[in-house]
């Protein structure tokens, strides 16, 4: 996909385009048992992720990918759930997002972990052009670590897509051989 060019604009901090949802889960969100579908999950994962990445890049963002979800604990019908989204790290067009998800029980006034994710939004134009965002800047040791974390994912990344195309290139190899 080609790419627009436009001056990058100054850092942002990570605190500009933190991102909160607070959903109620209702009967249709949920299976059989009454729990949230891991899906509805995502959707919202998704949503919440998308804010904080627009709000960055204050422009369009597409979902390139949904890294690594965990779902740590059921969640069930009538359940506040809470969704935090926080900008990692930006790269030249792409930004890593960090998801975090609580379930609030308001009366006891309780929050508990049930579930985080990494997700990777594009800033695109109009046209579904790529466009540069903003670089991040961290304050704290969190930030910090969280942005590095996210260079490490990014690594990891790129070192499996050279594994598959060299796996790809092999196969095609044994192809023309055996055919
Ligand atoms: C995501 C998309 C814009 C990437 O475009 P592309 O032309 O393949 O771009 P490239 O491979 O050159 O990568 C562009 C950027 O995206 C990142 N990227 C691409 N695929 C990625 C993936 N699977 N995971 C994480 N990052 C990814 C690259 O690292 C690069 O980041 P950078 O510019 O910050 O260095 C394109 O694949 C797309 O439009 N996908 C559909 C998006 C969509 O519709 N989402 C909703 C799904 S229903």
């Amino acid at each position: 996909m080609k790419e627009t060019t436009i001056p990058t604009a100054q850092p942002r901090p990570v605190a500009d385009s933190q991102s909160e949802m607070t959903e109620l889960v209702l009967p249709n969100d949920t299976n059989t048992l009454g729990n949230l579908l891991g899906g509805r999950l995502m959707h919202f994962i998704d949503l919440v992720g998308a804010m904080a990445a627009y709000r960055h890049s204050r422009a369009n963002v597409v979902t390139a990918s949904m890294e690594h979800i965990d779902f740590i604990a059921p969640v069930h019908v009538g359940d506040l759930l809470i969704l935090k989204a926080s900008v990692n790290r930006a790269f030249q067009t792409s930004m890593d997002i960090g998801v975090k998800v609580w379930v609030e029980n308001a009366m006891a006034g309780t929050r508990r972990h049930v579930s985080s994710a990494y997700l990777t939004f594009v800033a695109v134009d109009a046209n579904g052009r790529r466009l540069p965002v903003p670089p991040l800047e961290t304050q704290g040791a969190d930030e910090l670590r969280r942005y590095e974390d996210a260079g490490r994912r990014r690594k990891q990344r790129e070192q499996e897509r050279e594994r598959k195309r060299q796996n790809q290139t092999a196969r095609e190899a044994q192809e023309r051989v055996t055919v």
